[in-house]
């Protein structure tokens, strides 16, 4: 399918709450975009069952695509991800909008997000959507990157 029709197709898709039954999903995809820098496909489908963390699955009829992370009350984005052949066709935006909808429901005022300085493409992809750089942790990956801190106003 031409990109720009695969963007409208997947700008109007649906999200769901996630529930335990997404674990084997989310951990494959966290082990194929995150592992280089740490262990996030053990950790990142432990916060699947943390009461604080909120879990929006992007699905494509019942295919799951991507996923989307939100600590509660914090605001932080834990994670967020796209399975890579599907990615730039704005399934990353649409759990974004959503992810911000629900945390605006909320009550929440502001969203953070740590991303690795080496991942220009998550950095333009939260720039594009508002977010700013207000700050960096130098090793905070185990794997030793460097993370930025973006955050956006509500
Ligand atoms: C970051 C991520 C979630 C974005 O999701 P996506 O569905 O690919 O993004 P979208 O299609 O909604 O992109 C919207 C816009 O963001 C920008 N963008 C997104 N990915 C980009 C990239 N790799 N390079 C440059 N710009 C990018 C573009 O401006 C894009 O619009 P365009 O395609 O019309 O140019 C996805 O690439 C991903 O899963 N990456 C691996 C995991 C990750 O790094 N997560 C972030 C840290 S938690």
């Amino acid at each position: 399918m031409m990109k720009k029709r695969k963007e409208k197709r997947y700008a109007q898709g649906l999200t769901r709450v996630a529930s335990e039954g997404d674990g084997d999903f989310v951990q494959k995809l966290s082990c194929e975009v995150f592992s280089i820098y740490g262990d996030y496909d053990e950790i990142v489908p432990r916060w699947l069952s943390n009461p604080d963390v909120l879990t929006l699955i992007y699905v494509d009829d019942v295919h799951p695509l991507g996923f989307a992370m939100l600590s509660v009350p914090s605001g932080e984005i834990l994670a967020i991800a796209v399975m890579p052949q599907y990615q730039r066709t704005r399934i990353g935006s649409v759990l974004l909008k959503r992810i911000r909808d629900l945390a605006s429901q909320l009550g929440l005022r502001r969203l953070t997000v740590h991303t690795a300085d080496e991942n220009a493409g998550a950095q333009l992809f939260f720039q594009k959507a508002g977010f700013e750089v207000i700050g960096s942790r130098e090793r905070y990956y185990s794997q030793g990157q460097t993370a930025l801190i973006l955050s956006k106003g509500i």
